[in-house]
């Protein structure tokens, strides 16, 4: 199933979302819907509550189908080691059409659980830290835009009202 993506101004975005606790059927359906809505938005990295569901749950492909090993899993991520600076250009399907500069960590390790619930830790370099990063501020209520500048985010913001109004988003 292809869920639609929540957009920027849906409260949901910006609370933290609860812990994975059952790893049961239900949770890979929902991860397999999850990784097909990120591949349908056209998009490497999708947390739970871009589907509105305010879960410690995201999924990864920052190969785009190109590597089935690169498909990652992460239940109740935590951030556990950063290092180095790297800005990138960086977007979220929550925040279509828009992209900004954000200077992150080059590289990241990771501590999750897998869709089996085992802990696993891995280490990102570049596109892969910064979706580490991304993804877990989302399931803690943030956005990539916290990272950019107040007058970079109102403008963003100002354009996003106008969108609002015109009903074009
Ligand atoms: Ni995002």
């Amino acid at each position: 199933m292809i869920y639609s993506i929540v957009k920027f101004g849906d409260p949901v975005l910006e609370k933290p979302a609860q812990p994975v606790t059952q790893f049961d059927d239900s949770l890979k359906t929902l991860v397999a819907d999850m990784f097909e809505s990120m591949y349908a938005a056209h998009g490497v990295g999708l947390a739970a509550p871009q589907i509105g569901i305010s879960l410690r749950l995201a999924v990864i492909d920052i190969t785009f189908k190109e590597d089935p090993k690169a498909k990652l899993v992460l239940a109740n991520p935590e951030i556990i080691e950063v290092e180095g600076r790297h800005r990138q250009s960086e977007g979220c399907l929550s925040i279509p059409e828009f992209r900004e500069d954000v200077t992150r960590a080059k590289y990241v390790t990771v501590r999750a659980q897998g869709i089996d619930g085992k802990w696993y830790e891995k280490t990102g370099e570049d596109l892969l830290a910064r979706a580490f990063l991304h993804e877990t501020d989302h399931l803690n209520g943030k956005l990539y835009i916290s990272h950019i500048s107040a007058l970079k985010r109102d403008l963003m913001k100002r354009k996003i009202r106008k969108l609002v109004k015109a009903g074009e988003w």
